[in-house]
C-alpha cells in the first residue's frame, strides 16, 4: 500500500514520517517508534489498555488511524514522567499500592492525566467516570481511585 506522509508531535517533540494509511496510531506507537509503554489489550476499544492524549483528549489508539493524528500532538506514559521525575499520579499510584501487575497502569495513568488537566477540582464521581473505559483485573479498582484522589487533593 502507497505509505503516506503525517507530521504530528510526539511527547513534545515534532515527527514527520511516511506510514501506510490503514495501520493504528496503537501500531504506530508501538512498532513503528518504539513506544510500547501503551498496551495492546482488545484491540477493540473496549478495554483502555491503549489509552492515549490526542490534543489533550484521552482516546483508545486502537480505534484511531494513524493518519488522523496528522497535525495533532500525541502524549503517552513515556511522556508523562520518569523514573527521576513521576508525574503526582504516578507517585500517588506507587504510595496507594495502585499498580499490581501494571498492564492498565499506562492507560489508567493517562484517563487521569486528561481530568487533572481539564477539571483541577474533580471529584470522586468524576475520577471514576474518567477510568469507566480502562479496565483493571488486579486491584479491584479502590486504590486506583484513592491514588488519583491524593494526587489531586494535592494539586488543589
Ligand atoms: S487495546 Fe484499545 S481499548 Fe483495548
Ligand atoms: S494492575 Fe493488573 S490489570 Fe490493573
Amino acid at each position: 500500500m502507497k505509505k503516506i506522509p503525517i507530521s504530528f508531535v510526539i511527547n513534545g517533540k515534532k515527527k514527520e514520517m511516511a506510514i501506510s494509511p490503514n495501520i493504528t496510531l496503537l501500531e504506530l506507537l508501538r512498532d513503528h517508534l518504539g513506544l510500547t509503554g501503551t498496551k495492546k489489550g482488545c484491540e477493540a476499544g473496549e478495554c483502555g489498555a491503549c489509552t492515549v492524549l490526542m490534543n489533550g483528549k484521552a482516546v483508545n489508539s486502537c480505534i484511531v488511524l494513524a493518519p488522523q493524528i496528522n497535525g495533532k500532538s500525541i502524549q503517552t506514559i513515556e511522556g508523562l514522567g520518569i523514573e527521576s521525575s513521576l508525574h503526582p499520579l504516578q507517585r500517588a499510584f506507587v504510595e496507594k499500592g495502585a499498580v499490581q501487575c501494571g498492564f492498565c497502569t499506562p492507560g489508567m495513568l493517562m484517563s487521569l492525566k486528561a481530568l487533572h488537566d481539564e477539571s483541577p477540582h474533580a471529584n470522586q464521581d468524576d475520577i471514576k467516570r474518567s477510568i469507566s473505559g480502562n479496565l483493571c483485573r488486579c486491584t479491584g479498582y479502590q486504590q486506583i481511585v484513592e491514588a488519583a484522589e491524593v494526587a489531586f487533593k494535592r494539586r488543589n
